[in-house]
């Protein structure tokens, strides 16, 4: 069993996939948590460092590595689905869940930890900025997704039992 969380910064990734993972009893791997961790320093701080196209490629092994995994829950960054590769990889595997919301979600729930975010931490207009992103990415997303779920409105524990009645 391997399950794969996708989608846009600020859809809860990260504690969908904890959650999940203890219910499960099983590995979970946060990727930017893990990139931090083996670099020894922060995704901004890769970002302005040494570019976006590094950390692409660190994201991109990491994947790879973490693919050969069973028994694992992965929360993925935002930006997995803007390396063609990827997405190819992905398409193979069984478990890809979507947790799809709108732009007003994603705005109120990225504005709490907006310097963790490189790519919106310099924005004059948020909204817009998330807006243009999104459009950019939806189409990717859904392409590789085998389940959608809808986080608008919903908590944490709502968003992991509909994970749970759905895989
Ligand atoms: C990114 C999303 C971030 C992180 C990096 C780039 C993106 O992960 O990987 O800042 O391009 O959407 P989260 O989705 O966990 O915020």
């Amino acid at each position: 069993m391997r399950i794969i969380l996708i989608g846009f910064m600020g859809t809860g990734k990260s504690v969908v996939g904890k959650k999940l993972s203890q219910i499960k009893n099983v590995e979970f791997v946060d990727m930017d948590n893990e990139i931090e961790k083996v670099q020894g320093v922060s995704i901004s701080y890769i970002f302005e460092k040494y570019g976006q196209e590094y950390f692409r490629n660190l994201e991109t092994n990491l994947l790879k590595e973490l693919l050969l995994r069973d028994n694992i829950i992965i929360s993925t960054g935002g930006g997995i689905i803007t390396n063609k590769g990827n997405i190819e990889i992905l398409k193979k595997e069984d478990k890809v869940i979507f947790l799809d919301a709108n732009v007003e979600t994603i705005v109120k729930n990225v504005s709490r930890e907006i310097n963790k975010r490189p790519l919106l931490k310099e924005s004059s207009n948020l909204n817009n900025t998330i807006k243009t992103l999104l459009s950019d990415r939806y189409e990717k997303y859904k392409k590789i997704a085998n389940f959608i779920i809808d986080i608008n409105e919903k908590n944490i524990e709502e968003v992991v039992s509909q994970i749970l009645v759905s895989i």
